[in-house]
């Protein structure tokens, strides 16, 4: 992993912004709480959420977006009620948090919009950045976690929760590869922000790659002031 600042302009405050993507099952959830406790216990002030969700109103579309009853809704609206739950993400919890110095850890953010209503549903990728450029205020992360997993292990990891599928995770196979390849791409664009880690090592190993990591994000923007 390197530091590099090229990330820099991602956000204008002290705060600090870390994401974690990857397809459903790739255990990001786990690692955005086992980040946000490993910093909470060396002092920092976190503020841990999840896209799409966080705020009253956010909650309520990602309702909507997950429900299995709502299997008619086209990948315009789809990209649209992402985009409003996130704008009150921000608005309400990530931005004031930056601006305070917090450290904010989200699960999900804008480039689960590239990879699943880009590549995953179809939409041009530049329509989804204008997008992304109004849902998220123009704040971008930091550093980004992208959990690699395959689709069987996805499979097997939500099997064995035995959860009933919700509107999204009731996509065909194809879907989801077409996603795994967005990231890939995003990796290669980005390779500055984004970090690709095995999602399949133990959940200890990847907690104290991230979070070594995350330290030295923090430590660089300290000196810088
Ligand atoms: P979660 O289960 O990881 O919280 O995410 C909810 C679902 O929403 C998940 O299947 C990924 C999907 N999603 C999108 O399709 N586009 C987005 O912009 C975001 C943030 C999530």
């Amino acid at each position: 992993m390197n530091n590099s600042d090229s990330t820099i302009h991602s956000h204008p405050y002290h705060g600090t912004f870390i994401t974690f993507e990857g397809i459903d099952g790739s255990g990001k959830s786990i690692q955005s709480k086992q980040l946000a406790t490993n910093l909470q216990e060396r002092g920092f002030k976190v503020v841990l959420v999840r896209d799409p969700g966080g705020p009253y109103i956010s909650e309520q579309i990602r309702s909507i977006l997950l429900n299995v009853k709502n299997d008619g809704m086209s990948p315009t609206t789809e990209l649209l009620l992402y985009e409003a739950s996130r704008a009150q993400l921000v608005h309400e919890q990530i931005q004031p948090a930056l601006e305070q110095g917090a450290i904010v850890v989200c699960d999900r953010f804008t480039d689960s919009t590239i990879t699943y209503q880009g590549h995953g549903r179809g939409l041009s990728t530049d329509l989804i950045r204008k997008a992304n450029d109004i849902g998220s205020l123009g704040i971008y992360p930091d550093r980004t976690f992208f959990l690699d997993i395959d689709w069987d292990e996805s499979t097997r990891r939500r099997s064995k929760d035995n959860k009933v599928a919700d509107r999204m995770e009731s996509n065909a196979h194809t879907f989801f590869e077409n996603i795994r390849s967005g990231y890939e791409m995003l990796c290669e664009e980005e390779p500055d922000r984004i970090v690709k880690l095995n999602g399949k090592q133990s959940v200890e190993t990847l907690e104290q790659n991230i979070l070594s990591d995350v330290l030295l994000i923090i430590d660089n923007k300290q000196e810088k002031g």
